[in-house]
């Protein structure tokens, strides 16, 4: 069965105008699901629409939402009434990179309503509904800095470590209920926002950026098949290594060097 099949027809796209999610857009309307798209820069959503109906054969719902809003998920409710949604991809995020203390906390906050309670409340909304249907799909965006503490990433990191957490154990309570979830553990990917972090390369040995692209092509062939996965070979190594080979002393102090080193931070 393709996508469309097990999934469609709509598939609603959290964090879609730009990077990993505009490419989870395309990719999952070149497999022809229509799309609910949700973010706060209405150009952007307003130009990726275009682009991908001018493409492919589907609808485009653009839903401008501020997923910090403790309501964002009867916001996109009320703007697409009773369409089953039967994908969800969770990809949507923010993050800060620096010294803990030199965020305020009402940032920190924010991180974690965009990153683990919107998405936490979303999966209860759009997941019981699938159940109903005894089908459906959910992708919750991870990635390598939630694999283990990682200084000056601390509250991304630690909401990303919820992310996989969550999908893995949803993926357990709903795996033969017709729901399939999926953890996906990004390295680091040439998105529009990673690149204007403008990090340093600090070593020939870092894992080379991946494309929007791989990562969602692999991500798109591995639901249903495991409850979590990292995505390109080289960042698997990089997490075997730091996982299984490293003490977990040593892996967090490699993550908050490099980090350090990266992002030229000075405590
Ligand atoms: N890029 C990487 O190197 C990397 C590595 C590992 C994991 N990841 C994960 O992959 C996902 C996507 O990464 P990315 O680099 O493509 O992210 P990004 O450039 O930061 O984009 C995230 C998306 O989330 C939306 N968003 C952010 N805050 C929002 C809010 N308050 N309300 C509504 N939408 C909001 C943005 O849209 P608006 O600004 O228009 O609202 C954008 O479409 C994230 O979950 C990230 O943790 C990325």
């Amino acid at each position: 069965m393709n996508l469309k099949e097990r999934y469609g027809p709509v598939a609603l796209v959290a964090g879609a105008s730009e990077g990993l999610g505009a490419a989870f857009a395309h990719a999952l309307a070149r497999e022809g699901l229509n799309l609910v798209i949700v973010a706060r820069r209405k150009k952007n959503l307003e130009t990726l629409a275009m682009e991908i109906s001018s493409h492919y054969s589907v609808e485009v719902w653009p839903v401008y939402c501020d997923l910090t809003a403790p309501d964002a998920t009867g916001q996109i409710r009320d703007v697409i009434g009773d369409m089953k949604i039967n994908l969800l991809v969770y990809n949507a995020a923010l993050s800060y990179i620096g010294p803990y203390l030199d965020n305020p906390v009402s940032e920190h906050i924010r991180i974690a309503e965009v990153n683990m309670l919107t998405p936490m409340k979303m999966l209860h909304h759009f997941g019981s509904r699938m159940m109903d249907e005894k089908r459906g799909g959910i992708v919750l965006m991870s990635s390598l800095a939630g694999n283990q503490g990682s200084g000056f990433l601390a509250t991304y990191a630690a909401t990303k470590a919820f992310n996989r957490i969550l999908a893995e154990s949803l993926w357990y309570e709903w795996k033969t209920r017709g729901v399939d979830v999926i953890g996906c553990c990004a390295g680091a990917t040439l998105t529009p926002n990673y690149i204007l972090s403008k990090p340093k390369k600090i070593s020939i040995f870092a894992p080379k950026p991946q494309l929007p692209e791989e990562v969602v092509d692999e991500c798109l062939l591995k639901i249903g098949k495991t409850p979590s996965f990292i995505s390109g070979r080289s960042n698997k190594i990089a997490c075997f290594l730091m996982n299984q080979i490293f003490s977990l002393k040593r892996s967090i102090n490699i993550m908050g060097d490099t980090t350090r080193k990266m992002y030229g931070i000075r405590d």
